[in-house]
């Protein structure tokens, strides 16, 4: 584990706070500390309890593009593997969208976001920069004048630290967003009536690319890690357990809902994990609150099913790196300013499209017969008509970013 290495006295002091060593919050320190900018992350969990997490892992070319910028992206171009379509299944077939061609020649790349976090802390360690983990009770002051300051406990000892600006990339549950008066936030939210079971095991992935299921049973998803590990998701009710489901009980529903072929391909094994996740939509505004901007998780949620939710995090990143970096190098506060309006442009289509993506594949409790034949109408539309999966396309791949 990194030694912390953030001085016990007070006095301290560094230009950027981050709280969060999620993607978002290592992303923008790996970002900020190459243009010179200092920061200090500060994080509630262990690393090893960050890195146990297991979570999506479709990356955008611009989050691939960022994490070049950032330095790190050497093992994503050498294990992530390039993916130029996905398939559609329904009414027992699959269709092939070509996103490489419907897009003018854009992909996404497969890589565990996290591996993203390891290959982000890895960087982070090496050039010796400031890391609490297992930092308790943070707390953000004074945010809305010149002076923030955070303070945290770490050892039963209480520290603090004051900054010119914090970002608040501490996730869905954490305290930044929490810190805000709640009259000054508006929130839009909306939950799904289901859930997502996900396994991840060690056997090959059903097909070359990932396939996304719309069934009568529910929706399957059968994605990978590599050409060894694949990561599968089944609609589940938000009332199941995971004890519930064996393996050979997951394994068996996966193949229901699959076309013949797939079912036919599906290699079984037992699980290296195995979770049921909430599905739901989520955007605070604005993003920025005085001197504490939020990014990623903190400020947006959406379903898994558009794979949006870790590219989310890293656009928001790159406004915020090129704002702060801006503020110190030309003295412009032009990119801070603009950051809250120009994260949520982007932040709303993605909502928009995972909200769509989860719509046209999920038994909802009210999908009745005709609604189910709505959706396969919709899907057969989407793969003959070349207009349609365009727009589907190019929101897969990811919008393009604002200068
Ligand atoms: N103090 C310090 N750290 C905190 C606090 C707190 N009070 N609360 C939460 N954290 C930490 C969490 O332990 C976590 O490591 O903040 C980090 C937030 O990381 P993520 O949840 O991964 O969020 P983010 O970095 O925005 O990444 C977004 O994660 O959930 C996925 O779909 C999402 O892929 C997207 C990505
Ligand atoms: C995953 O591999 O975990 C994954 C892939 C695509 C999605 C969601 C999750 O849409």
């Amino acid at each position: 584990m990194q030694a912390s290495s953030f001085p016990s006295r007070t006095g301290a002091r560094t230009q950027v706070a981050i709280v969060g060593a999620g993607p978002a919050g290592l992303l923008l320190a790996q970002l900020l500390h190459r243009a010179g900018v200092a920061t200090v992350v500060l994080e509630q969990r262990s690393q090893e309890h960050v890195l146990g997490r297991i979570r999506a892992g479709i990356i955008e070319q611009v989050t691939q593009d960022l994490l070049d910028e950032a330095g790190v992206g050497q093992r994503m171009h050498r294990e992530g593997l390039v993916h130029h379509g996905i398939a559609l299944a329904f009414a027992g077939r699959r269709h092939r969208l070509d996103l490489h061609a419907l897009t003018g020649g854009r992909a996404v790349r497969v890589y565990g976001q996290t591996e993203i976090t390891r290959d982000l802390m890895a960087a982070r360690e090496a050039a010796g920069l400031p890391t609490v983990y297992e930092a308790a009770e943070v707390q953000l002051h004074g945010f809305d004048a010149p002076h923030p300051r955070v303070s945290w406990r770490e050892g039963g000892q209480l520290r603090e630290l004051a900054c010119d600006f914090i970002a608040g990339c501490d996730g869905f549950h954490g305290i930044s967003r929490a810190s805000v008066p709640p009259r000054a936030l508006a929130v839009f939210e909306r939950l799904y009536p289901f859930g997502w079971l996900g396994l991840l095991a060690d056997t090959p992935p059903v097909s070359d690319e990932l396939i996304y299921s719309n069934h009568a049973r529910g929706f399957a998803l059968c994605s990978m890690r590599s050409p060894t590990r694949s990561r599968h998701y089944l609609q589940c009710s938000l009332a199941d357990r995971v004890e519930r489901w064996s393996d050979d009980d997951f394994w068996d529903e996966l193949r229901r809902r699959l076309d013949p072929a797939a079912a036919e391909a599906l290699v079984t094994g037992p699980s290296l994990e195995k979770g049921i996740a909430p599905l739901r939509s989520f955007v605070v505004e604005p993003m920025r609150f005085g001197r504490l901007f939020l990014a990623g998780d903190a400020a947006h949620i959406v379903p898994p099913t558009g794979a949006k939710g870790l590219n989310l995090a890293a656009s928001d990143v790159r406004y915020l790196s090129r704002a702060l970096i801006e503020h110190y190098a030309e003295r412009s506060d032009a990119g801070l300013d603009a950051y809250s309006a120009r994260c949520l442009r982007r932040v709303w289509k993605a909502e928009r499209f995972s909200w769509h993506m989860t719509s046209l594949l999920h038994r909802f409790p009210d999908t009745d017969d005709f609604g189910h034949k709505l959706q396969e109408a919709e899907l057969d539309y989407l793969v003959h008509s070349r207009a349609a999966a365009t727009a589907l396309a190019e929101n897969y791949v990811g919008l393009p970013l604002e200068d």
